[in-house]
Order: structure tokens, then sequence, then C-alpha cells
């Protein structure tokens, strides 16, 4: 049998799914058809880009994340600096799972937690193309859409969860978004986060001090039985691991000599909010 093409086979894996899908212009359903175009009866269209994913800007958009802090990114979530953050948020999902990434970046996160839950579904969502494009190159099966996570593409009532990671949110949009009793998963850092990298880019500033109390606050006022759990570890880094880490965040770019940056060890110190719709 011929091989479909990587187009091909994101085109057969998102009809399967096509109910998730609403127009973001008019919220109207939408078809995909063989040719990969999904429009609505408004005649609104959106295409399926040949590294498989959807493009759902109708405008590209200049954001400050470059394919090289994707790929970094990657290097870094897949030596495990994340899994017990990735492990946490999956045991958290039980049941059957269809999981929204939003601001999912290159996609290892969605990707390690929904390879931890039976039948997930999951679907990322980022404005930035370069971490979608990184993210289908990666991972199948998936389905991945260039968009933006405040005008999502996606029909009312679809997810069991979406998750939230380390990026900008958007309540109203997610509780449209979620099934009832569904669960929004919010990660945001606490003071302790990429500490040792913090000192090293911002010594004597206040800017090495972080605060999430306003963040932790909007959410535990925009959704029911909020439950936050802290999770902090400090793990070791391998030395080859220290550059892709500096160019991974903005944070590292404040650096001048970063040759001469050591990081035997890094600090991850976050909050997992967890929040219930209506
Ligand atoms: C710090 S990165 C985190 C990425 C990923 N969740 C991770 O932890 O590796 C923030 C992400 O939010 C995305 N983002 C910012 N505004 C967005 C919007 N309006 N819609 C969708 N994604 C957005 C950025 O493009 C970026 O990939
Ligand atoms: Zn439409």
């Amino acid at each position: 049998m011929k091989q479909l093409s990587k187009r091909e086979a994101s085109i057969y894996y998102v009809k399967q799914h096509m109910a998730l899908f609403a127009c973001p212009l008019c919220q109207a359903k939408m078809q995909l058809n063989d040719t990969g175009t999904m429009g609505c009866s408004k005649n609104h269209s959106f295409d399926m880009a040949k590294q498989g994913y959807m493009n759902f800007m109708t405008k590209p958009v200049a954001t400050m994340y470059s394919k090289e802090l994707f790929e970094a990114r990657q290097e870094v979530i897949a030596s495990g600096l994340y899994d017990p953050l990735q492990q946490k948020i999956a045991e958290l999902l039980v049941g059957e799972q269809i999981i929204l990434d939003t601001g999912c970046g290159e996609g290892s996160h969605l990707a390690r937690i929904c390879a931890q839950i039976p039948n997930a579904v999951g679907v990322g969502i980022d404005i930035a193309k370069e971490g979608i494009i990184a993210a289908a190159k990666f991972y199948s099966e998936k389905i991945w859409c260039v968009g933006d996570l405040a005008n999502s593409p996606f029909q009312s009532a679809s997810f069991t969860t979406i998750l939230n990671i380390l990026s900008p949110a958007n309540y109203e949009e997610f509780k449209r978004l979620l099934q009832p009793n569904g669960k929004v998963i919010k990660v945001v850092p606490q003071e302790g986060y990429l500490k040792e990298l913090r000192v090293q880019a911002f010594a004597d500033s206040e800017k090495e001090n972080y605060s999430n109390i306003q963040t932790v606050e909007r959410f535990k006022e925009s959704f029911a039985h909020v439950n936050v759990h802290r999770l902090t570890y400090t793990i070791p880094l391998a030395t080859g691991l220290v550059s892709r880490l500096l160019q991974m965040t903005p944070m590292g770019w404040h650096i001048e000599n970063s040759e001469a940056v050591e990081l035997p060890q890094i600090t991850i110190d976050v909050d997992i909010l967890i929040g219930e719709g209506e």
C-alpha cells in the first residue's frame, strides 16, 4: 500500500475528529475535504499545511518565539526536565480524555502527557507557527493548529481537559470549550522556577523574584472548585543542555557571556491550578 504523506495522514486523522471544530470567524460547523481544505457554509476556509497542521490564522502574526527557541525547548523537555510535571498532570486525568493544550508551543508536553493516558485524543493550538511546525514534525496522531487561543476554531463543550502550561490564557473561551465537569489545568511558575538561571540573568534586579499571586487569584475567581498543587524539584543538568536551556526561554537571552554559565542543576517550581467549569 502507498505510504501516506504527512499531509494526507493528518487529513485522515483530523477527519475522524471533525465534531471538535467550529469556524473561528462565524462559529458554524466545518467540513474537511480530501484535498485538505476545512470550511464552513459561509465559505470561510482554512488549509492543512504540508507539514501536517491546520492553519486558522487569517493573517500571519509575528511572535518573539523562533524555530530555534522551540527546538531548544523540545530538546530540554526530551531530557526529562519536565517529566514529574507531565506525570502529575496525567495522574489528574482519569477516564476518556479529549485534551486541548492552549499555547502548546512545540507540543512535547501534550504528546508526553497523552502517552500516559490510554486512548487520549490530543489537540494543540498555538499562535506561533514555528512551534506548531515543530510539533507536527515530531508528533503524529495529534491535531496541531496554528490559531489564537482567545478565538479558537473549536465547537463549544468539546474538551474534557484544557491545559495551559506557562502560557497566556482566556478563561471565557476556556469555559466555552469545556465539557460539563471538564477541567482546566493551568501551570504557572512559582518563585523558584529556573532560579539558578534567573540569578545569572537578572542578578540584583527586581526581575530576580517572580510572583504569581495575581494569576492565581484571577484563576480562583474564574473557576469553581479550584485546587492548587505546588510542585518543586531540582535535578542535575547535563553540560550539553546548558546552552539549550539558555535558548529555550527569553530569560536566557539576557545573559551576555553565555559560554561562561555553569548550571550543574536546575529547579522547577510551579503551581498547578486545577479548576472546573460551570
Ligand atoms: C512560554 S511559551 C510555553 C509553551 C509550552 N506550553 C511550553 O511550556 O513549552 C508560551 C506560548 O504561548 C503561545 N501564545 C501566546 N499567545 C497566544 C495566543 N493568543 N494564542 C495561542 N498561543 C499563544 C506562544 O506562542 C508560546 O508558544
Ligand atoms: Zn465561517
